[in-house]
């Protein structure tokens, strides 16, 4: 681990830990057993690979046809098990912006890739294209996320501490074609973040 890694790490208060912990006893009650050995991408199991952003119908993600102020669910990493990839820890929701926010652009700028999950209590929060909206909203509790930086902005994970305000997220690359991909990502709070806990991102989570 590196040193800015284990800085990172420290940042955890314990309240936070706790919390989370309080968290996983409340959610894994209800959802099916999680095996973080096979979930999890590492590098030590073999070559990890950028993988095509796959849209539910199956077609790849591809900036001439995605529209702006909208949003699509991606299975990530996906198993091809059925019963697997319907682990909401597996759920990313890839938003193409709004022109205003710079949605217009045909490269992966235009794009966000977040984990679905909320970061107050893990329910799943949706994508709200309205003209008053433009945000993630947990229907939960009303956390509410800016797809700009993956922010909470409002609602309980709002008031939580850095990391748990700030999304996880999965880089994006878009080829000559304009296919988007998913670059491998490392699941560290310092870098793509927890899923289910957070990501420091300097200057953002402040
Ligand atoms: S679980 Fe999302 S706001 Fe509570």
């Amino acid at each position: 681990m590196g040193e800015r890694e284990a800085q990172g790490e420290e940042r955890i208060s314990r309240r936070e830990f706790l919390k989370l912990m309080a968290a996983a006893g409340t959610v894994l009650s209800f959802t099916p057993f999680i095996d973080w050995g096979k979930f999890m991408p590492r590098a030590a199991s073999g070559r990890i690979e950028k993988v095509a952003v796959e849209l539910p119908d199956g077609t790849q993600a591809n900036v001439k046809t995605f529209p702006t102020n909208h949003a699509e669910t991606v299975i990530y990493p996906k198993t091809g098990d059925r019963v697997l990839d319907q682990e909401p820890f597996r759920v990313w929701k890839i938003v193409r912006l709004p022109e205003e926010m710079g949605g217009a652009s045909n490269d992966a700028s235009a794009f966000r890739c977040y984990s679905d999950v909320c970061l107050h209590l893990w329910c799943l929060w949706n994508y709200f294209p309205d003209e008053k909206k433009k945000r993630g909203e947990c229907p939960c509790h009303g956390s509410i996320y800016d797809m700009r930086t993956g922010k909470a902005i409002a609602g309980p994970a709002f008031f939580q501490s850095p990391p748990a305000n700030l999304l996880p997220r999965l880089d994006l690359e878009v080829d000559s074609q304009g296919y988007l991909w998913i670059l491998p990502p490392t699941f560290s709070l310092e870098k793509n973040g927890i899923i289910g806990f957070g990501r420091f991102e300097k200057g953002v989570n402040a």
